[in-house]
């Protein structure tokens, strides 16, 4: 494969274009607007500058991976001639199922079409399309360019020859593919979202603070990011909706939101991206300060 196309411009498809034009694919990025895409690419050339002051990679590595990406407001254009799609919009089912259903019908009959989806059903997404042996989960971790792991996700009629070729494609890319079964949360979010649910639990009952909670599982179990922190990484509406699949898709009460989450994204604290989640961002420092409602 060579011609790649990632439909999204946002935190996961900038990091998704970025790997793959810096292992020498040709990406066309997709977006609704020209904002998205100036945004998208100015994060890329950013991330791409750090690398080159810590001598990851050269100048011109920079240069040419940028050169290798080409930028795209008509889906329709975007997708002509791509032998993969990794689509990386925002979550909601029905605008998924919409790109699908356009990316099948303008994107080459031989293209694997993969999401880039935390939680929505791989079998649903390909139901969608004409060619559902070749619809696959291409679950990517954030900051894409730092996380090691692609979970690659087999929905029901996913063909043995489309797995295949996305593990191999991620080796290329120098990560390190799993393969795992279509089932709600797929095993990342799955194990990942009831470990956070817990520790806003632990915070909204009182056993103990967010700085508490997050150094516990810091420097007890050294996880990089408090799951506090971590939920303020990923977006609090993001972990609610991902508990929601949880627990509508297992219909299991031990997956229910714990109330504080819900109440905190029903109020727009959704971490870092609005500025305050269970700290408060935007200070101009690094350094983490509680929010003053756990004060
Ligand atoms: N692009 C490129 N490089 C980046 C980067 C980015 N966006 N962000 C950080 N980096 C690099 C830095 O340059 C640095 O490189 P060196 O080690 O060579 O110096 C390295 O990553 C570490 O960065 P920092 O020193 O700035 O900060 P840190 O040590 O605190 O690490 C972190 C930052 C990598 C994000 C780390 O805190 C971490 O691993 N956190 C947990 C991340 C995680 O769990 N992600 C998964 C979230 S779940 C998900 O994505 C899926 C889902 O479905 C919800």
């Amino acid at each position: 494969m060579k011609n790649i196309t990632v439909i999204g411009a946002g935190t996961m498809g900038n990091g998704i274009a970025h790997v793959f034009a810096m292992n020498g694919y040709q990406v066309a990025l997709a977006d609704v607007s020209r904002e998205a895409l100036d945004k998208g690419l100015a994060t890329i050339e950013k991330n791409l500058a750090r690398m080159v002051a810590k001598e990851k990679i050269s100048q011109e590595s920079q240069d040419a991976t940028l050169q290798r990406i080409r930028t795209f407001t008509d889906t329709a254009q975007a997708v002509r001639e791509a032998e993969l799609v990794v689509e990386a919009a925002t979550e909601n089912v029905g605008l998924k199922l919409k790109i699908f259903q356009q990316m099948d019908q303008h994107a080459p009959d031989s293209a694997i079409l993969a999401t880039n989806t935390s939680s929505i059903s791989i079998t649903k997404i390909a139901a969608a399309t004409r060619r559902p042996s070749q619809v696959i989960g291409m679950h990517f971790m954030n900051p894409v360019p730092v996380m090691k792991l692609v979970e690659v996700i087999r929905g029901y009629a996913t063909s043995d020859e489309t797995a295949a070729r996305i593990m191999s494609l991620s080796e290329n890319l120098g990560k390190i593919p799993v393969e795992v079964n279509d089932y709600p949360g797929f095993i990342s979010n799955r194990i990942l979202m009831p470990m956070i649910n817990e520790a806003i639990y632990a915070l909204f009952e009182g056993v103990a603070g967010v700085e508490e909670i997050d150094t516990v599982m810091k420097l007890g179990m050294a996880h990089p990011m408090g799951p506090l922190q971590l939920a303020d990484f990923i977006g609090l509406d993001v972990c609610l909706s991902i508990l929601h699949v949880l627990y509508s898709g297992f219909g299991n009460p031990k997956y229910a939101p714990c109330p504080l989450l819900v109440n905190m994204a029903t109020a727009g604290k959704l971490g870092v991206k609005s500025g305050e989640g269970f700290y408060s961002y935007g200070h101009g420092s690094k350094e983490l300060i509680v929010a003053d409602t756990f004060k």
